[in-house]
């Protein structure tokens, strides 16, 4: 079994949405309607937006593979964040986003998230500029939250998020680099 994390390629839009489609709903609460994660999954994280993710210079997708199977990506996203609450809750600057992170379950605590987590920070921490790293997690996603923190992320505040009829609370996370 050989275990590669690498950068995606324009190839691997078609996986990663496969993939995300997968995913994505594990990270939202147990309120959030159906149509709302469908139409979420259809529009955010569809073949064509990871394919304009891919190509953007301010963004990096990593992909972790098994045999060559994608199991797991994550996406981190330069420069300062766009969002008020969130830029006034670090203060660790200047930082990087890291914008997805998404593991299938079939990997789930067996170590796969870890070494993507370590590869990302690796990522973030070189040639970017960035002092600290940040992010946002529904919070009622005990269990990413727990990994975070488990990664050294800390909980300094919170942020809205509208996810079609309901507005969710992610928690936002930060961390220094190196
Ligand atoms: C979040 C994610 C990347 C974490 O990876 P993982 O392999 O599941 O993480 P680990 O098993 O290493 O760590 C999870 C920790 O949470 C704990 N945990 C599990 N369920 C929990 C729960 N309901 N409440 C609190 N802690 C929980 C585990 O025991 C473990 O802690 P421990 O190592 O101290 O025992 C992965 O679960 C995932 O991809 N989830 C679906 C998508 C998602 O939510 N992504 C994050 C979006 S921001």
């Amino acid at each position: 079994m050989t275990v590669v994390i690498d950068h995606a390629t324009a190839n691997d839009a078609g996986p990663l949405a496969i993939l995300a489609a997968i995913t994505f709903p594990l990270a939202c609460p147990p309120t959030s309607h159906p149509d709302d994660i469908a139409h979420f999954i259809a529009t955010e994280l569809s073949e064509e937006r990871f394919m304009q993710h891919i190509a953007d210079p301010d963004k990096i997708l990593l992909c972790l593979r098994e045999d060559g199977h994608l199991l797991a990506w994550s996406m981190l996203v330069k420069g300062l964040p766009k969002d008020e609450q969130v830029r006034s809750s670090l203060s660790i600057f200047p930082t990087i986003e890291l914008s997805k992170f998404y593991v299938h379950p079939s990997h789930h605590g067996q170590g796969s998230s870890s070494r993507l987590m370590e590869a990302s920070l690796e990522i973030a921490a070189q040639g970017n500029g960035a002092e600290g790293i940040w992010l946002g997690t529904n919070d009622r996603n005990a269990r990413a939250v727990r990994f975070y923190e488990k990664h050294g992320f800390t909980r300094v505040g919170a942020k809205t998020f509208q996810l079609g009829r309901n507005v969710e609370t992610d928690f936002v996370l930060e961390r220094a680099l190196g």
